[in-house]
């Protein structure tokens, strides 16, 4: 090869041996008008596939091959082997040739016709696509997964299941930092991981029934793939951070009614004083369990923690000043006490959420890390 591929086909394999020569056979056939490579990303395969594709390298100066040792995993296989790739356009295909290879062409040409063309996708739920032999069940899991996914995806997508596509590398380097990279769904992964809506187009296939070897989807590849949606769903719209710290803080309001209702009802203690104290115990039990789980990663220890407690508390006191005066307010309005005290807590929660996170557990570590160096 002369000059450097136009389009590289990245082909993941884990025992492929007798697939792999089929598929540079047919890609040679098939891709003669493009400047192309293929690249099989093996998985340490233990059915003889390294030394098929060392020979296959060797011979033809089209194949590469990267082997990974002790990895698995089809999506991150995709991803190296574009990565590896000096190509303008990446092609995913299996190696078991279920993919429709014929139309490989017309999906790479069509980035050619298109300079805007971000994704091109064979499916096989429009026009001519279909499953061939395909079993009630699988054929009923397919159909409601891609139900789910249509309803989470701003690109409309008949096939976002499909592990037959060709994509523009600025679409590659514009998600790869953002995907999962975990599972079967590299395709889903892509789409779920660019903020913006995709310039698509799609080719209908047949999906054909496997010659060689057999299919490695099982139970782990579908929990991956339900750890990929609600990763991509729900992780997007709140952070995990912001549920610790919700969740943090609900455990305070708890200690805070019990503290309340011991203090005011119990023990006949009046009003804003039982508030003020079970506002103290609160917000010391709220930096504490923020401290070990919201931000365990930067967590404060010794010194730094009695500061960040006692700057807490004093960030605090602002927060607790606008909330006892709000539940006393409530309360002198013949609110019941359980409701006044729970909403003076939550107005005080929003100061103390907004600037404990940048002073305390950010400004702070951060000034005093300074002045060590
Ligand atoms: N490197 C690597 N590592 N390759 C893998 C691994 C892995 O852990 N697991 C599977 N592969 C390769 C296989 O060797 C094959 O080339 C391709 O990935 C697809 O695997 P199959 O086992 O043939 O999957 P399938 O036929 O059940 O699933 C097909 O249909 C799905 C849609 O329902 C694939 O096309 C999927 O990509 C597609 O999502
Ligand atoms: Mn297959």
């Amino acid at each position: 090869m002369t000059k450097p591929p136009y389009v590289t086909v990245v082909v993941p394999t884990f025992r492929e041996r007798e697939n792999i020569p089929l598929v540079v056979g047919r890609l040679d056939d098939l891709l003669g008008d493009f400047e192309w490579e293929v690249v099989f990303v093996d998985d340490d395969s233990d059915d003889g596939s390294a030394d098929v594709l060392l020979d296959l390298s060797r011979r033809h100066p089209r194949v590469r091959a990267i082997r990974r040792i002790g990895r698995r995993g089809l999506a991150s296989a995709c991803l190296e082997g574009m990565a590896s790739s000096s190509a303008e356009i990446f092609a995913v295909m299996d190696a078991d040739l279920q993919h429709d290879e014929t139309v490989l062409p017309k999906m790479i040409g069509a980035f050619r016709e298109d300079p805007a063309l971000d994704l091109a996708v064979g499916t096989r739920y429009t026009g001519g696509g279909g499953v061939s032999n395909w079993s009630k069940r699988r054929q009923f899991v397919s159909k409601f997964a891609t139900l789910i996914e249509k309803s989470v995806l701003r690109t409309p997508l008949s096939d976002p299941m499909s592990g037959f596509f060709v994509l523009r590398r600025g679409l590659f380097e514009e998600t790869v930092r953002h995907m999962t990279g975990k599972g079967f769904k590299i395709l889903l992964d892509i789409v779920l991981s660019t903020g913006r809506e995709l310039r698509t187009r799609e080719f209908p296939y047949e999906f054909k029934a496997r010659q060689h070897g057999e299919s490695k989807l099982d139970v782990v590849v579908g929990l991956e793939y339900l750890y990929l949606l609600v990763d991509k769903t729900l992780g997007r719209l709140v952070p995990v951070s912001f549920v610790l710290y919700v969740l943090a803080g609900l455990s305070g309001l708890l200690l805070h009614l019990l503290i309340l209702g011991v203090l005011y009802r119990g023990a006949g203690i009046p009003f804003v004083n039982a508030q003020i104290s079970a506002t103290v115990v609160a917000m010391v039990s709220n930096f504490l369990v923020n401290n070990a789980v919201t931000f365990r990663t930067r967590r404060l220890k010794g010194v730094l923690l009695a500061v960040g407690l006692t700057s807490y508390m004093a960030i605090c006191a602002l927060g607790a000043i606008v909330n006892v005066q709000s539940a006393d307010y409530l309360f002198e309005h013949a609110i019941p006490w359980w409701f006044a005290g729970a909403a003076g807590a939550l107005i005080g929660a929003v100061w103390n959420y907004a600037v404990s996170t940048q002073i305390v557990w950010t400004w702070l570590p951060s000034m005093l890390r300074k002045k060590k160096s």
